[in-house]
């Protein structure tokens, strides 16, 4: 598509979208002219917290299934679109409501502390939903000594790290921020010395361990604003990478490895989100007997 055609596109959709009365989201791991076209940006909390406040009538969401399912968790009123239903999280398919219905049997006690990263029936069967941005608070917020974290066990082991509950950790985890090894880390902090590593709780462990800061999406675009620092080394979705730059045009990042590309997040075009706009296609509804029940874990944490 050349500079020409992509304008008209952008037109269009800007058009569609006042014509519609809709509102564009995008997380910060989208492509670049997704973001750009974008009403609202931000990381997962400060996206379903927007998507509970605005007024339109269409949210169009430019991420991924489990993001448009807990916007349609906050406003069944809504129509809530996602440009390419087959955007997913692989992380969000490692439970599955009976899998977890069936630990929650075993365990009647202990309340699950679920990441917003999880499809809408197991937010149906969780005591409190957290995001990277708020798990310390969530988890504290508990009376409980004991708690499940679900699906990500990397953010739960970070979640341990920084409360004195038990938590036993579901198995599961984000294949990219996962797959980022102390090794690779090393390598870009010889290269760049003076960079701040700035790591998000997916990283396993070990990563964690040598990181600089701790931080969600959003986190680390507040965090390099703020920093004296001039460079940074970004353990994330390389997606970050241009909202990072963007905001901080004088300083310079480094990905912590150029293999944490998220296959999901890449998909949606500019083409998509006008087709979707224009056929109102790409609907997400959750219904009514799993939007209550999760609706009560979403609000909680929302409401902390
Ligand atoms: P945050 O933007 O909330 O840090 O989310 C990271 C993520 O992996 C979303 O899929
Ligand atoms: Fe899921 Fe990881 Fe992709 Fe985020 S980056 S959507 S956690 S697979």
């Amino acid at each position: 598509m050349d500079q020409n055609q992509k304008q008209t596109l952008i037109q269009k959709i800007r058009q569609l979208a006042k014509e519609k009365n809709a509102v564009i989201l995008a997380h910060n791991y989208q492509p670049p002219e997704i973001q750009d076209i974008a009403d609202l940006n931000g990381d997962s909390l400060e996206l379903s917290i927007k998507a509970s406040q605005t007024d339109a009538d269409i949210i169009v969401f430019c991420g991924v299934r489990f993001m448009a399912e807990t916007a349609s968790i906050l406003s069944p009123d809504k129509t809530i679109l996602l440009p390419r239903t087959d955007a997913g999280c692989p992380m969000a398919d490692m439970i599955t409501p009976e899998d977890l219905n069936a630990w929650r049997a075993k365990n009647p006690a202990v309340p699950v502390v679920t990441y917003v990263n999880s499809t809408a029936a197991v937010k149906a069967l969780t005591t409190i939903c957290c995001t990277s941005a708020n798990v310390v608070k969530v988890v504290n917020s508990l009376k409980e000594k004991e708690i499940l974290m679900a699906p990500d066990r990397n953010l739960a082991g970070y979640a341990a790290t920084q409360t004195d509950k038990i938590i036993h950790k579901w198995e599961g985890f984000c294949p990219f921020h996962d797959a980022l090894t102390p090794e690779q880390v090393m390598a870009q902090k010889k290269a760049h010395p003076d960079a701040l590593f700035m790591a998000h709780p997916e990283c396993r462990t070990e990563v964690l361990e040598i990181a600089d800061v701790i931080a969600s999406t959003s986190g680390m675009i507040r965090i390099a604003g703020e920093s004296e620092k001039t460079s940074f080394i970004v353990g994330t979705e390389v997606g970050l990478l241009y909202p990072l730059q963007k905001a901080n045009p004088g300083k310079t990042f480094y990905p912590a490895s150029i293999a944490m590309e998220c296959a999901d997040m890449k998909k949606i075009t500019l083409q998509d989100v006008a087709d979707s706009l224009e056929n109102l296609a790409g609907e997400v509804r959750v219904p009514e007997d799993i939007r209550v029940p999760a609706l009560a874990s979403v609000q909680r944490m929302i409401e902390l």
